[in-house]
């Protein structure tokens, strides 16, 4: 019976310890220190802080601010009646209690919906913003990545976004702190030309996009090349920078996959969980 019990406490030791000492050596914190002193990544909160708070709404981009993105991303689309609001997917199903696309139904019909009791009951009564909400909240106080979402849905969305950041005097970022990019290249150069001075992001998950060829065609009117994580190495993080541009990666969602990109030195991390990245720990 005594050795029975010895042999338990023994074991139970021993788990306790492993587990201690698993918990203070995994943070990727500890490890991911650039050789570079010079060199700081940028935080992009994903869609907001969407791993903490549900994405999209004011509360993700509220948490963002609070933890200490250096931006946060939201997508824009538009209503039925022509408003700018913000949504990932083009129908409101997944995030919202409502269903429909979100070409197909008005502002006041998207304002109804709860955008946020599909996240955690903790955010009911969440709405689905307007860009137009969120730039007069944020403004001056975090970067904002704007997503143009499938403009090729929403003819004249290019002219409505520039609009909103014109009415706003925001069509001079200083320090870059506004970008507006898509994956749908000629809706950039479009908006490149009705706002030259706003910084220009391709997004792509597609390693054709990144030819040197296209590269420097790309360069003739865009700031970043945002690539989904898993096409990036050091060899293309170079190769943009030699064309000129930076490159904000996306979208991480395990703590794994930052310092790879850490050691490719991108510009910026697009992330759910702001604090996977160094320095921008959750508070
Ligand atoms: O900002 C990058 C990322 O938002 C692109 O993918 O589908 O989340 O809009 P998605
Ligand atoms: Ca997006």
């Amino acid at each position: 019976m005594l050795v029975k019990n010895l042999g338990k406490f023994l074991l139970s030791t021993a788990l306790i310890t492993g587990l201690f000492t698993s918990l203070i050596s995994t943070p990727v914190q500890a490890k991911s220190k650039p050789s570079d002193p010079k060199y700081r990544v940028k935080t992009i909160a994903h869609r907001g802080a969407s791993g903490y708070a549900p994405e999209n709404t004011m509360a993700a981009f509220q948490k963002a601010k609070e933890m200490k993105a250096d931006y946060f991303e939201l997508d824009v689309q538009m209503s039925k009646d022509g408003e700018l609001v913000i949504i990932h997917d083009n129908t409101v199903d997944r995030t919202t209690n409502g269903k429909g696309k979100v070409k197909e139904l008005t502002l006041a019909e998207l304002r109804q919906l709860d955008a946020g009791s599909k996240f955690s009951p903790q955010f009911a009564g969440e709405k689905i913003p307007t860009l137009a909400e969120a730039l007069d909240q944020f403004r001056g106080k975090i970067g904002i990545l704007i997503e143009l979402k499938s403009p090729e849905l929403y003819p004249g969305i290019e002219e409505k976004v520039a609009k909103e950041l014109k009415k706003r005097k925001m069509h001079r970022p200083k320090n870059e702190k506004i970008i507006v990019q898509s994956f749908n290249f000629e809706s950039m150069k479009k908006f490149h030309h009705l706002l030259p001075e706003i910084p220009i992001g391709l997004l792509t998950s597609n390693k054709n996009d990144l030819s040197n060829t296209k590269l420097k065609e790309f360069s003739t009117y865009a700031d970043y090349v945002n690539p989904s994580y898993s096409l990036v190495t050091k060899e293309l993080v170079n190769q943009i920078h030699k064309n000129g541009m930076k490159i904000h990666s996306w979208t991480v969602r395990d703590r794994n996959q930052v310092q790879p990109l850490l050691n490719a030195k991108v510009d910026g991390i697009i992330t759910d969980y702001p604090d996977y990245v160094p320095r921008n720990k959750k508070k």
